[in-house]
């Protein structure tokens, strides 16, 4: 038996969501009344009608239900890379990426591709999520080719910079591996749309999908994010059991009882108060990508220009990415004493994975002395508890949530929680939080800008643009 399957285990480990901070009872004027969330009930009632009726096109809200078959061949084909090679490259942007770097950051040794061999137990894991030209050459000279395992992402199976990295990698693969040199490359995308499939069966690649219905920033819990996190070692079950035990907890469709949907209103009363801005502030390294990945998922779903009536919103909040302590020597003066225009989510951790003691060495000096005798563990706690305190005490919005310890089973929650939470917050603005036409816009004048067929028609609209005027540079 697995330890999630414990009751007592897994209630022990429920992530939890404190707003006490966002309330005017604590903040004052500027915070929210219960009456006001009383008040809103019948339109958080229809969003949560609205959520229950889409469930079936949530695709993404069944990966921890419906993925059995799928997850015993990830941890085969991991367990043939942990026993082969020395270096696993993920190639993948934004929703292909931003999931794999935050799940192994949480769950792997802080400093795991600088661990003695022995010591990690695992190929050492890197993401190329860019198509920076130094980057990508400087990836040559950590690894090595034939003891490296590539796994090529993207959904589309057209992403200029995922591709390109692909001709790369292949090209690579072939000058120095020669014959047998497709065994490197795991392939990841959709099972029937785009190039990399028909790539993938030319050449006979290990190919896992992403599941129809599963946005790239909604897909970490397929095999985009899994077979990355298998690869280091990463209890896959025990991720995905925390996701479900999030989900079912945010199934319910009572506001005072679902906190993905709590989350979702208190950051839309906000934005009407014109707190357009979303920091994420996690106080452990071990979740400092989650904010990226956070990030992602806010930003591309909920900024839309139009409404589900077809009207014109211009949508959104813009999420900021934030790490305490370190940014409270950066950004939390502009927290407290700047405008009131953003929303602080702490990320705090009950009890953090080793216990690191405060030597006692200049007892003399009481202004330094004082810190000896307690705990890392202590101080960032502390630390945390202080900023809160302070960004309270300033009158800003700010809210806690907390992870048990940071393990599979509450970082599955996690993910969930955020998912559904964005999910919520696009029912309650009126927006799709399901596509991303600005990015794709991106994408298609990319194309055109390097020659793309079909696109001619873009490239002739880039082209037409008015030139820059020199009296504009300086
Ligand atoms: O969330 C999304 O859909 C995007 O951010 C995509 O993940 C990103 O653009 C990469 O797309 P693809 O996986 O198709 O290469």
């Amino acid at each position: 038996m697995k330890r999630y399957h414990d009751e007592k285990w897994r209630s022990s480990m429920r992530v939890k969501v404190d707003y006490n901070n966002m309330m005017s009872e604590f903040l004052g004027a500027r915070g929210i009344a219960a009456e006001e969330i009383a008040a809103n009930a019948a339109q958080y009632e229809a969003a949560a009608k609205r959520m229950d009726e889409k469930r079936g096109e949530m695709k993404w809200r069944e990966l921890p239900f419906n993925q059995k078959e799928v997850v015993e061949q990830i941890l085969e084909t991991a367990q043939n890379v942990r026993n082969s090679c020395e270096a696993f490259v993920v190639l993948g942007i934004g929703g292909s990426a931003l999931g794999p770097i935050a799940v192994h950051q949480a769950l792997s040794h802080q400093r795991y591709n600088d661990l003695p061999k022995e010591k990690r137990n695992g190929p050492k894991l890197y993401v190329e999520d860019n198509v920076d030209p130094e980057r990508m050459a400087s990836l040559l000279d950590v690894i090595d080719p034939k003891k490296t395992v590539f796994n090529v992402i993207t959904k589309s199976g057209s992403t200029s910079e995922t591709m390109s990295q692909l001709l790369f990698v292949t090209d690579l693969l072939k000058k120095t591996i020669g014959e047998g040199w497709e065994k490197h490359l795991i392939a990841t995308t959709d099972h029937e749309k785009g190039n990399l499939i028909k790539i993938a069966k030319e050449n006979n690649l290990v190919t896992f999908y992403v599941p129809d219905g599963v946005g790239g920033r909604f897909s970490e819990l397929c095999p985009v994010g899994l077979l990355a996190a298998a690869v280091c070692g990463i209890d896959i079950e025990e991720l995905l059991a925390g996701a479900a035990y999030m989900d079912e907890i945010c199934s319910a469709s009572s506001l005072a009882e679902n906190p993905a949907y709590t989350l979702a209103a208190l950051e839309v009363l906000a934005i009407q108060r014109g707190c357009n801005i979303s920091v994420l502030m996690p106080y452990a390294d071990s979740l400092r990508y989650m904010a990226d990945w956070y990030a992602q998922l806010w930003a591309e779903s909920l900024g839309k220009r139009y409404a589900f009536d077809g009207s014109e919103v211009y949508a959104g909040q813009t999420p900021v990415k934030s790490l305490g302590v370190t940014d409270q020597h950066s950004q939390v003066q502009l927290y407290t004493e700047g405008p009131f225009d953003k929303v602080i989510t702490f990320l705090g951790v009950d009890r953090y994975r080793t216990e690191v003691q405060i030597p006692h060495a200049y007892d003399h000096i009481p202004d330094v002395a004082f810190l000896s005798g307690h705990t890392f563990n202590e101080l960032i706690k502390a630390e945390q508890l202080a900023t809160e305190y302070a960004v309270l005490k300033s009158g800003h919005m700010n809210k806690t949530i907390t992870l048990p310890e940071v393990n599979a089973f509450t970082v599955g929650q996690l993910l969930c929680l955020f998912e559904i939470e964005t999910a919520f917050a696009g029912e309650l603005l009126g927006i799709n939080a399901f596509d991303q036409p600005g990015v794709e816009e991106g994408k298609k004048a990319t194309y055109a800008l390097l020659g793309k067929p079909g696109f001619e028609g873009k490239k002739a609209e880039l082209d037409a643009m008015p030139e820059r005027k020199n009296c504009y540079t300086v």
